[in-house]
Protein backbone atom coordinates (compact mmCIF):
# COMPACT_ATOMS: atom_id res chain seq x y z
CA UNK A 1 0.00 0.00 0.00
CA UNK A 2 1.55 3.33 -0.99
CA UNK A 3 2.00 5.92 1.98
CA UNK A 4 -0.47 8.11 0.02
CA UNK A 5 -3.14 5.24 0.76
CA UNK A 6 -2.32 5.36 3.92
CA UNK A 7 -2.22 8.74 4.62
CA UNK A 8 -5.79 8.86 3.19
CA UNK A 9 -6.98 5.65 5.31
CA UNK A 10 -5.73 6.94 8.13
CA UNK A 11 -7.25 10.30 7.64
CA UNK A 12 -10.69 8.89 7.09
CA UNK A 13 -10.46 6.86 10.06
CA UNK A 14 -10.17 10.36 11.67
CA UNK A 15 -12.35 11.51 9.98
CA UNK A 16 -14.74 9.31 11.10
CA UNK A 17 -14.72 8.94 14.37
CA UNK A 18 -13.92 12.85 15.47
CA UNK A 19 -17.09 13.84 13.67
CA UNK A 20 -19.05 10.48 14.37
CA UNK A 21 -20.08 10.49 10.90
CA UNK A 22 -20.27 7.15 9.08
CA UNK A 23 -17.70 5.09 6.89
CA UNK A 24 -18.96 5.19 3.10
CA UNK A 25 -20.87 1.97 2.37
CA UNK A 26 -18.91 -0.06 -0.27
CA UNK A 27 -20.31 -1.96 -2.29
CA UNK A 28 -19.60 -5.00 -4.34
CA UNK A 29 -19.25 -4.65 -7.92
CA UNK A 30 -21.58 -6.67 -10.88
CA UNK A 31 -23.51 -7.84 -8.09
CA UNK A 32 -26.16 -8.14 -10.64
CA UNK A 33 -26.40 -7.09 -14.19
CA UNK A 34 -25.67 -3.46 -15.21
CA UNK A 35 -29.17 -1.41 -15.51
CA UNK A 36 -30.35 -1.35 -18.88
CA UNK A 37 -33.51 1.31 -19.11
CA UNK A 38 -34.13 0.45 -23.17
CA UNK A 39 -34.77 -3.35 -22.37
CA UNK A 40 -36.82 -2.23 -19.58
CA UNK A 41 -38.87 -0.05 -21.35
CA UNK A 42 -38.68 -2.21 -24.79
CA UNK A 43 -39.68 -5.40 -23.27
CA UNK A 44 -40.40 -4.96 -19.73
CA UNK A 45 -41.63 -8.78 -19.36
CA UNK A 46 -38.19 -10.32 -20.80
CA UNK A 47 -36.65 -7.56 -18.81
CA UNK A 48 -38.38 -9.15 -15.78
CA UNK A 49 -37.97 -12.20 -15.87
CA UNK A 50 -34.13 -11.58 -16.42
CA UNK A 51 -34.48 -9.78 -13.11
CA UNK A 52 -36.02 -12.66 -11.33
CA UNK A 53 -33.15 -14.86 -12.37
CA UNK A 54 -30.28 -12.10 -11.58
CA UNK A 55 -31.88 -12.14 -7.71
CA UNK A 56 -32.84 -15.57 -7.10
CA UNK A 57 -29.44 -16.91 -8.35
CA UNK A 58 -27.71 -19.08 -5.72
CA UNK A 59 -25.74 -16.90 -3.17
CA UNK A 60 -22.15 -17.17 -2.44
CA UNK A 61 -21.76 -15.49 1.36
CA UNK A 62 -18.23 -16.24 1.39
CA UNK A 63 -17.91 -13.53 -1.21
CA UNK A 64 -19.74 -11.06 0.63
CA UNK A 65 -23.54 -10.20 0.89
CA UNK A 66 -25.51 -9.93 -2.50
CA UNK A 67 -22.90 -12.10 -4.55
CA UNK A 68 -24.18 -14.45 -6.71
CA UNK A 69 -22.09 -18.07 -6.89
CA UNK A 70 -20.54 -18.55 -10.24
CA UNK A 71 -20.34 -22.41 -9.81
CA UNK A 72 -24.03 -22.79 -8.76
CA UNK A 73 -27.24 -22.53 -11.30
CA UNK A 74 -30.43 -21.46 -11.26
CA UNK A 75 -32.38 -23.43 -8.83
CA UNK A 76 -29.64 -25.33 -7.01
CA UNK A 77 -29.55 -25.17 -3.08
CA UNK A 78 -28.93 -22.34 -0.99
CA UNK A 79 -29.92 -19.05 0.24
CA UNK A 80 -30.79 -16.68 -3.01
CA UNK A 81 -28.93 -13.50 -3.88
CA UNK A 82 -32.07 -10.90 -2.70
CA UNK A 83 -32.32 -13.33 0.63
CA UNK A 84 -28.64 -11.75 1.90
CA UNK A 85 -29.77 -8.08 1.04
CA UNK A 86 -30.65 -6.24 4.06
CA UNK A 87 -33.52 -6.78 5.57
CA UNK A 88 -35.59 -2.58 6.33
CA UNK A 89 -37.27 -3.72 9.33
CA UNK A 90 -34.44 -4.78 11.43
CA UNK A 91 -31.10 -4.04 9.58
CA UNK A 92 -31.80 -0.64 8.00
CA UNK A 93 -34.46 1.16 10.03
CA UNK A 94 -32.83 0.64 13.48
CA UNK A 95 -35.31 1.12 16.70
CA UNK A 96 -32.61 3.84 17.73
CA UNK A 97 -32.56 5.44 14.07
CA UNK A 98 -29.16 4.68 14.33
CA UNK A 99 -26.35 4.07 11.56
CA UNK A 100 -26.98 1.03 10.04
CA UNK A 101 -23.26 0.82 9.47
CA UNK A 102 -21.52 -1.43 6.51
CA UNK A 103 -22.90 -3.49 3.91
CA UNK A 104 -21.30 -6.78 4.43
CA UNK A 105 -22.56 -7.53 8.14
CA UNK A 106 -23.37 -11.08 9.39
CA UNK A 107 -26.81 -12.22 8.67
CA UNK A 108 -28.33 -12.66 11.63
CA UNK A 109 -30.29 -16.21 11.25
CA UNK A 110 -32.73 -15.34 13.45
CA UNK A 111 -34.17 -12.41 12.05
CA UNK A 112 -34.83 -14.27 8.38
CA UNK A 113 -38.05 -15.71 8.88
CA UNK A 114 -39.36 -13.74 11.57
CA UNK A 115 -39.90 -11.12 9.19
CA UNK A 116 -42.18 -13.17 6.87
CA UNK A 117 -45.86 -12.11 7.12
CA UNK A 118 -47.13 -14.86 9.52
CA UNK A 119 -50.32 -12.41 10.01
CA UNK A 120 -50.50 -11.50 6.39
CA UNK A 121 -50.33 -15.05 5.14
CA UNK A 122 -52.85 -16.20 7.16
CA UNK A 123 -55.10 -13.34 5.70
CA UNK A 124 -54.22 -13.83 2.61
CA UNK A 125 -55.15 -17.24 2.60
CA UNK A 126 -57.88 -17.64 4.34
CA UNK A 127 -60.03 -14.12 4.44
CA UNK A 128 -63.67 -15.24 4.90
CA UNK A 129 -65.67 -12.87 2.44
CA UNK A 130 -66.88 -10.13 3.36
CA UNK A 131 -64.23 -9.09 5.96
CA UNK A 132 -62.89 -5.73 5.56
CA UNK A 133 -59.97 -5.91 3.35
CA UNK A 134 -56.62 -4.89 5.19
CA UNK A 135 -53.44 -2.76 4.65
CA UNK A 136 -51.12 -5.79 4.94
CA UNK A 137 -48.01 -3.63 4.36
CA UNK A 138 -48.25 -1.48 7.11
CA UNK A 139 -44.86 -0.53 8.14
CA UNK A 140 -45.83 -0.73 12.08
CA UNK A 141 -46.41 -4.30 11.54
CA UNK A 142 -43.65 -7.20 10.61
CA UNK A 143 -45.44 -8.93 8.28
CA UNK A 144 -43.36 -9.11 5.10
CA UNK A 145 -39.78 -8.95 4.34
CA UNK A 146 -38.74 -6.11 2.45
CA UNK A 147 -34.86 -6.18 1.55
CA UNK A 148 -32.52 -3.68 -0.56
CA UNK A 149 -29.44 -3.89 -2.44
CA UNK A 150 -26.30 -2.60 -1.57
CA UNK A 151 -26.71 0.60 -4.02
CA UNK A 152 -30.13 1.43 -2.44
CA UNK A 153 -28.75 0.87 0.90
CA UNK A 154 -25.61 3.17 0.44
CA UNK A 155 -27.63 5.71 -0.72
CA UNK A 156 -29.45 5.58 2.23
CA UNK A 157 -26.96 5.49 4.47
CA UNK A 158 -24.95 8.29 2.97
CA UNK A 159 -27.91 10.94 2.96
CA UNK A 160 -29.11 9.57 6.62
CA UNK A 161 -32.44 8.75 5.73
CA UNK A 162 -32.00 5.85 8.35
CA UNK A 163 -33.82 8.29 11.16
CA UNK A 164 -36.66 10.53 10.85
CA UNK A 165 -33.99 13.39 11.27
CA UNK A 166 -32.23 12.78 8.78
CA UNK A 167 -34.91 12.35 6.46
CA UNK A 168 -36.22 15.82 7.60
CA UNK A 169 -33.21 17.44 6.58
CA UNK A 170 -32.76 16.02 3.14
CA UNK A 171 -36.41 17.52 2.96
CA UNK A 172 -35.69 20.79 3.97
CA UNK A 173 -32.10 20.69 1.76
CA UNK A 174 -33.69 20.02 -0.39
CA UNK A 175 -37.33 21.56 -0.88
CA UNK A 176 -36.13 25.48 -1.62
CA UNK A 177 -33.39 24.33 -4.64
CA UNK A 178 -36.52 22.13 -6.09
CA UNK A 179 -34.23 19.01 -5.64
CA UNK A 180 -36.01 15.50 -5.98
CA UNK A 181 -34.91 12.54 -3.75
CA UNK A 182 -33.19 10.11 -6.35
CA UNK A 183 -32.07 6.25 -5.53
CA UNK A 184 -29.13 5.86 -7.95
CA UNK A 185 -29.87 3.64 -10.93
CA UNK A 186 -28.94 0.14 -9.99
CA UNK A 187 -30.81 0.58 -6.59
CA UNK A 188 -33.29 -2.33 -6.55
CA UNK A 189 -35.94 -3.33 -4.00
CA UNK A 190 -38.00 -6.47 -3.03
CA UNK A 191 -40.39 -7.42 -0.85
CA UNK A 192 -41.46 -11.34 -0.56
CA UNK A 193 -44.57 -12.81 0.65
CA UNK A 194 -44.28 -16.55 2.26
CA UNK A 195 -46.80 -18.83 2.94
CA UNK A 196 -46.66 -21.18 5.62
CA UNK A 197 -47.44 -24.81 5.12
CA UNK A 198 -49.43 -27.21 7.59
CA UNK A 199 -47.42 -30.30 9.11
CA UNK A 200 -49.42 -32.50 6.61
CA UNK A 201 -48.89 -30.21 3.47
CA UNK A 202 -45.25 -29.83 4.62
CA UNK A 203 -44.54 -33.93 4.66
CA UNK A 204 -46.44 -33.73 1.18
CA UNK A 205 -45.67 -32.95 -2.34
CA UNK A 206 -47.04 -29.32 -2.29
CA UNK A 207 -43.76 -27.75 -0.93
CA UNK A 208 -41.67 -29.34 -4.03
CA UNK A 209 -43.34 -27.00 -6.15
CA UNK A 210 -42.45 -23.70 -3.99
CA UNK A 211 -39.16 -22.31 -2.92
CA UNK A 212 -38.86 -23.19 0.76
CA UNK A 213 -37.61 -22.32 3.72
CA UNK A 214 -37.80 -23.87 6.90
CA UNK A 215 -37.40 -21.86 10.30
CA UNK A 216 -35.38 -23.27 13.02
CA UNK A 217 -38.42 -24.41 15.00
CA UNK A 218 -39.01 -26.84 11.78
CA UNK A 219 -41.88 -24.56 10.71
CA UNK A 220 -41.76 -24.92 6.78
CA UNK A 221 -42.36 -21.72 4.67
CA UNK A 222 -42.78 -21.24 0.38
CA UNK A 223 -42.19 -18.15 -1.81
CA UNK A 224 -45.88 -17.55 -2.94
CA UNK A 225 -45.35 -13.66 -4.28
CA UNK A 226 -42.38 -11.55 -5.57
CA UNK A 227 -42.12 -7.78 -5.94
CA UNK A 228 -39.26 -6.49 -7.75
CA UNK A 229 -38.58 -2.63 -8.23
CA UNK A 230 -35.59 -1.65 -9.86
CA UNK A 231 -34.80 2.12 -10.63
CA UNK A 232 -33.68 1.52 -14.24
CA UNK A 233 -36.06 3.77 -15.23
CA UNK A 234 -37.01 7.42 -13.53
CA UNK A 235 -40.31 6.19 -11.65
CA UNK A 236 -38.72 2.63 -11.11
CA UNK A 237 -39.75 -0.40 -13.05
CA UNK A 238 -42.21 -2.60 -11.35
CA UNK A 239 -42.67 -6.02 -11.76
CA UNK A 240 -44.36 -9.06 -9.79
CA UNK A 241 -43.96 -13.12 -9.47
CA UNK A 242 -46.06 -15.65 -7.67
CA UNK A 243 -46.45 -19.62 -7.35
CA UNK A 244 -49.14 -20.55 -9.81
CA UNK A 245 -50.95 -22.99 -7.33
CA UNK A 246 -52.12 -19.54 -5.26
CA UNK A 247 -55.15 -17.34 -6.44
CA UNK A 248 -55.32 -16.24 -9.75
CA UNK A 249 -54.80 -12.66 -10.27
CA UNK A 250 -58.11 -10.69 -11.00
CA UNK A 251 -56.45 -8.47 -13.63
CA UNK A 252 -54.22 -11.17 -15.65
CA UNK A 253 -51.83 -9.14 -17.75
CA UNK A 254 -50.31 -11.86 -19.68
CA UNK A 255 -46.81 -12.17 -20.07
CA UNK A 256 -45.33 -11.02 -23.54
CA UNK A 257 -41.79 -13.10 -22.93
CA UNK A 258 -42.83 -16.25 -21.79
CA UNK A 259 -40.39 -18.86 -18.82
CA UNK A 260 -37.08 -18.31 -19.84
CA UNK A 261 -36.02 -22.25 -20.85
CA UNK A 262 -33.21 -21.87 -17.74
CA UNK A 263 -35.79 -22.16 -15.47
CA UNK A 264 -37.14 -25.35 -16.23
CA UNK A 265 -36.95 -27.91 -14.35
CA UNK A 266 -35.93 -26.07 -11.36
CA UNK A 267 -38.35 -24.64 -8.67
CA UNK A 268 -38.86 -21.20 -10.37
CA UNK A 269 -41.13 -23.38 -13.31
CA UNK A 270 -43.63 -22.89 -10.68
CA UNK A 271 -43.50 -19.49 -10.83
CA UNK A 272 -45.34 -17.01 -13.23
CA UNK A 273 -44.96 -13.47 -14.05
CA UNK A 274 -48.01 -11.28 -12.77
CA UNK A 275 -47.03 -8.12 -14.53
CA UNK A 276 -44.46 -5.50 -15.23
CA UNK A 277 -45.25 -1.77 -15.17
CA UNK A 278 -43.33 1.03 -16.47
CA UNK A 279 -46.15 3.95 -16.57
CA UNK A 280 -49.09 5.30 -14.77
CA UNK A 281 -50.89 5.06 -17.77
CA UNK A 282 -51.47 3.31 -21.09
CA UNK A 283 -51.55 5.33 -24.29
CA UNK A 284 -54.71 6.37 -24.35
CA UNK A 285 -55.13 7.22 -20.81
CA UNK A 286 -56.40 4.12 -18.83
CA UNK A 287 -54.89 3.09 -15.46
CA UNK A 288 -52.55 0.74 -15.61
CA UNK A 289 -53.28 -1.58 -12.84
CA UNK A 290 -50.53 -4.45 -11.81
CA UNK A 291 -51.66 -6.02 -8.42
CA UNK A 292 -50.41 -9.35 -6.50
CA UNK A 293 -53.24 -11.52 -5.85
CA UNK A 294 -52.30 -11.90 -1.74
CA UNK A 295 -50.25 -9.11 -1.34
CA UNK A 296 -52.76 -6.45 -2.62
CA UNK A 297 -55.15 -8.56 -1.23
CA UNK A 298 -58.37 -6.73 -0.75
CA UNK A 299 -57.49 -4.40 -3.28
CA UNK A 300 -56.23 -5.85 -6.57
CA UNK A 301 -57.42 -2.85 -8.55
CA UNK A 302 -54.67 -1.07 -7.78
CA UNK A 303 -51.30 0.35 -9.36
CA UNK A 304 -48.04 -0.30 -8.19
CA UNK A 305 -46.39 3.12 -9.60
CA UNK A 306 -49.39 5.38 -8.48
CA UNK A 307 -49.80 3.78 -4.96
CA UNK A 308 -45.88 4.10 -4.24
CA UNK A 309 -45.73 7.87 -5.78
CA UNK A 310 -47.50 8.66 -2.49
CA UNK A 311 -44.50 7.92 -0.66
CA UNK A 312 -43.18 10.98 0.96
CA UNK A 313 -43.62 13.67 4.12
CA UNK A 314 -45.59 16.52 4.72
CA UNK A 315 -43.67 17.91 7.07
CA UNK A 316 -42.50 16.67 10.42
CA UNK A 317 -43.88 17.90 13.73
CA UNK A 318 -42.46 17.04 17.12
CA UNK A 319 -40.32 14.58 15.45
CA UNK A 320 -43.57 12.53 13.67
CA UNK A 321 -44.05 12.17 10.32
CA UNK A 322 -46.84 13.15 8.47
CA UNK A 323 -47.58 11.28 5.69
CA UNK A 324 -49.64 10.96 2.21
CA UNK A 325 -52.28 8.39 2.85
CA UNK A 326 -52.52 5.73 0.01
CA UNK A 327 -55.85 4.29 0.70
CA UNK A 328 -58.99 6.08 0.34
CA UNK A 329 -61.77 4.10 1.78
CA UNK A 330 -63.82 1.44 -0.02
CA UNK A 331 -65.55 1.23 -3.57
CA UNK A 332 -68.76 -0.28 -4.58
CA UNK A 333 -66.91 -4.08 -4.46
CA UNK A 334 -65.85 -3.65 -0.86
CA UNK A 335 -62.27 -3.30 -1.90
CA UNK A 336 -59.89 -0.61 -0.83
CA UNK A 337 -59.83 2.39 -3.39
CA UNK A 338 -56.29 2.84 -4.08
CA UNK A 339 -54.38 5.22 -6.21
CA UNK A 340 -54.73 4.98 -9.73
CA UNK A 341 -53.72 6.51 -13.08
CA UNK A 342 -51.70 10.30 -13.00
CA UNK A 343 -50.85 11.19 -9.45
CA UNK A 344 -53.06 13.95 -8.77
CA UNK A 345 -51.20 17.00 -8.33
CA UNK A 346 -53.39 18.78 -6.22
CA UNK A 347 -53.50 16.21 -3.66
CA UNK A 348 -49.66 16.93 -3.20
CA UNK A 349 -49.93 20.36 -3.17
CA UNK A 350 -50.36 22.22 0.06
CA UNK A 351 -54.46 23.77 -0.13
CA UNK A 352 -54.73 22.46 -3.66
CA UNK A 353 -52.50 24.45 -5.26
CA UNK A 354 -54.71 27.67 -4.03
CA UNK A 355 -52.58 29.27 -1.69
CA UNK A 356 -49.72 28.97 0.53
CA UNK A 357 -46.47 27.19 -0.20
CA UNK A 358 -47.24 25.82 -3.31
CA UNK A 359 -45.27 22.27 -2.04
CA UNK A 360 -46.15 20.83 0.65
CA UNK A 361 -45.66 16.96 0.20
CA UNK A 362 -42.06 16.06 -0.68
CA UNK A 363 -41.89 12.97 -2.31
CA UNK A 364 -39.77 10.45 -1.58
CA UNK A 365 -39.03 8.73 -4.94
CA UNK A 366 -41.50 6.12 -4.59
CA UNK A 367 -39.49 4.28 -1.79
CA UNK A 368 -42.40 3.28 0.77
CA UNK A 369 -39.66 1.28 3.43
CA UNK A 370 -38.07 4.75 4.17
CA UNK A 371 -41.60 5.26 6.60
CA UNK A 372 -39.77 2.57 8.61
CA UNK A 373 -37.49 5.12 9.79
CA UNK A 374 -37.67 5.95 13.89
CA UNK A 375 -36.58 8.94 15.59
CA UNK A 376 -32.72 8.67 16.04
CA UNK A 377 -32.74 9.34 20.18
CA UNK A 378 -35.42 8.24 22.27
CA UNK A 379 -37.56 11.05 22.96
C1 LIG B 1 -51.97 0.75 -2.22
C2 LIG B 1 -50.58 1.02 -2.16
C3 LIG B 1 -49.56 0.07 -2.74
C4 LIG B 1 -49.64 -0.67 -3.90
C5 LIG B 1 -50.78 -0.75 -4.88
C6 LIG B 1 -48.37 -1.36 -4.03
N1 LIG B 1 -47.56 -1.06 -2.97
FE1 LIG B 1 -45.65 -1.68 -2.71
N2 LIG B 1 -45.64 -0.89 -0.86
C7 LIG B 1 -46.62 -0.10 -0.31
C8 LIG B 1 -46.26 0.28 1.04
C9 LIG B 1 -47.05 1.13 1.98
C10 LIG B 1 -44.99 -0.31 1.28
C11 LIG B 1 -44.15 -0.21 2.55
C12 LIG B 1 -44.18 -1.46 3.34
C13 LIG B 1 -42.84 -1.81 3.86
O1 LIG B 1 -42.13 -0.99 4.38
O2 LIG B 1 -42.49 -2.98 3.76
C14 LIG B 1 -44.63 -1.01 0.05
C15 LIG B 1 -43.45 -1.68 -0.12
C16 LIG B 1 -43.01 -2.20 -1.32
C17 LIG B 1 -41.68 -2.67 -1.58
C18 LIG B 1 -40.53 -2.59 -0.60
C19 LIG B 1 -39.65 -1.44 -1.01
C20 LIG B 1 -40.06 -0.03 -0.73
O3 LIG B 1 -39.29 0.61 -0.09
O4 LIG B 1 -41.09 0.50 -1.16
C21 LIG B 1 -41.65 -3.13 -2.85
C22 LIG B 1 -40.47 -3.72 -3.59
C23 LIG B 1 -42.98 -2.95 -3.40
N3 LIG B 1 -43.78 -2.38 -2.44
C24 LIG B 1 -43.35 -3.29 -4.68
C25 LIG B 1 -44.64 -3.16 -5.17
C26 LIG B 1 -45.07 -3.67 -6.45
C27 LIG B 1 -44.18 -4.37 -7.46
C28 LIG B 1 -46.41 -3.39 -6.55
C29 LIG B 1 -47.35 -3.75 -7.66
C30 LIG B 1 -47.39 -5.13 -8.08
C31 LIG B 1 -46.78 -2.68 -5.33
N4 LIG B 1 -45.70 -2.55 -4.53
C32 LIG B 1 -48.05 -2.19 -5.08
C33 LIG B 1 -47.78 0.30 -0.94
C34 LIG B 1 -48.24 -0.20 -2.16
Amino acid sequence: MSDYRILALSCSLFISTSLGASATVVCPADALPKPDAREALDNPDLHAWKLFIAVSRPADLTKGRGIPDSQKKIGDPGKVVWETWKLARTEVYKDDGSDPGDWNTVIDQSVKIVDPPKSAVVFGGLVPKGDKPKILFDPKETTNETRMNCETFKFVVDNELFNIEGQENFMTSSIGSGKLMRFPNESVEVKAFWREFSTSEANGDLPKRYYTYKESNGKLWGLATLHIITKEIPNWFWTSFRQKDGPPPRFPKGDGAGMPSELIGTVWENYELSGSQIDFVDTIGRSIILSDPLIEAGFEKSSCMTCHANAGIRNIVNGRRDEMPFAYGLDVDGELRTPLGSPIANLFLENFGNQGADQSVYQQDFVFSLRRAKNKSPR
